[in-house]
């Protein structure tokens, strides 16, 4: 097929495209919307979210809920309301929503009428961040380690933005031209498969020279289309990582990295050599996205001239290009009345004043 294709193809046609997120709906995943402390007990927070927006609304008791965020009366924003208990109350008619995403309530005991309902996104919160799963229900679990969160010292950041979509930025750990050619990686043994679970995630083992790091056996997971978790021991502790894209409009994509280790200490003092350990293996993520950086701004992809060495890159474009993707919110998260933002154009043009000069104009009766 490939050798079919490429016969075909006119030698300056780059070959098959990736399909932009946003067309057809967006790929249906757990995205992470925000940090667990951005949205305190009691408050809600709207946030970009794909192609529109979305709020965060924490109850007093401080269960975290995603919901779509227009109001289904007259269309206000939620964030801008208020978390009374554990309901969200509307700013301009005092409506309030349920967790659930319904209406319970309006200010003059008008009966809610019956599709007065939010869009509600699974959610789930765990690694210090809020995740919403773009679907009615998940078909797979939220991103998570091998090891219960409860047993493991964590710390979670934003970190870059990309003007891209995430599956691009999410491709790099099966990409071994990439890895050696930017990142430095020395490959010790590489994997002969890259096994596809219910197509929603790709696991494999790599061993790797990782410069700075030394060597170490790679426990690889890929969620979705936009999240990475690596499993390793590093300097002879055991090292927990993962990145996690949300996509917005633009295309951007809004990375967010978790790094962890295990809680557990076991005298004196190592408590701070955990914890030193953590933000080693932090920076070392975060130079990985600088290096990164600049390739990820200008990328753009085409499937015609995949080599050997891209076995794994191939896998993971065919999952790419086969993912599953989901619109049902669409119409809930997008504001319509702002989507079609004036473009960027010249400035306005300064007119010439037109001077009126009675001495340049006869008189028709003259
Ligand atoms: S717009 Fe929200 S209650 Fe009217
Ligand atoms: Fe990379």
């Amino acid at each position: 097929m490939a050798t079919q294709l490429k016969a075909q193809l006119p030698l300056y046609d780059r070959g098959i495209k990736f399909t932009p997120q946003g067309i057809g709906g967006y790929d249906e995943s757990w995205y992470p919307v925000c940090l667990s402390t951005e949205v305190d007990k009691g408050a809600v927070k709207g946030f970009d979210f794909l192609d529109g927006r979305v709020v965060v609304f924490r109850t007093e008791e401080g269960s975290a809920q995603v919901l779509s965020p227009f109001c289904r009366h007259l269309g206000v924003d939620l964030a801008i309301g208020k978390v009374i208990g554990d309901q969200l109350r509307c700013a301009y008619h005092h409506w309030k929503y349920d967790q659930s995403g319904k209406c319970v309530a309006t200010a003059l005991g008008d009966a809610p009428p019956a599709r007065a309902k939010l869009f509600r996104f699974p959610t789930v919160e765990s690694l210090g961040l809020i995740w919403a799963y773009n679907g009615e229900e998940p078909a797979y679990p939220a991103p998570h380690f091998s090891v219960d969160e409860e047993e493991l010292e964590i710390s979670t950041i934003r970190s870059v933005e990309v003007p891209m979509d995430p599956f691009m930025l999410y491709s790099n750990s099966l990409d071994l031209q990439h890895l050696i050619s930017v990142h430095g990686i020395r490959f010790t043994e590489t994997p002969k498969t890259f096994p596809v679970e219910g197509g929603r995630t790709i696991s494999y083992v790599q061993k790797m020279v990782v410069p700075g790091l030394g060597e170490s056996v790679q426990k690889v997971k890929l969620w979705g289309t936009n999240c990475i978790q690596l499993e390793s021991d590093i300097a002879n502790r055991p090292t927990f990582m993962m990145s996690a894209g949300l996509a917005v409009a633009g295309p951007v994509t809004r990375t967010f990295n978790v790094t962890a280790t295990l809680k557990q200490v076991d005298k004196a003092g190592d408590e701070q050599m955990r914890d030193m350990h953590i933000k080693m293996v932090e920076q070392f993520g975060l130079q990985l996205n600088r290096e990164d950086d600049p390739v990820m701004r200008t990328v753009s992809p085409r499937l015609d001239n995949l080599t050997k060495s891209d076995h794994g890159l191939s896998v993971y474009f065919n999952f790419v290009r086969n993912y599953p993707r989901f619109d049902g919110a669409a119409d809930m998260i997008r504001n319509d009345y702002r989507i079609a933002a004036t473009p960027a154009g010249p400035p306005p043009q300064v007119l010439t004043e037109i001077v009126f000069d009675p001495s340049e104009t006869g008189h028709m009766d003259d």
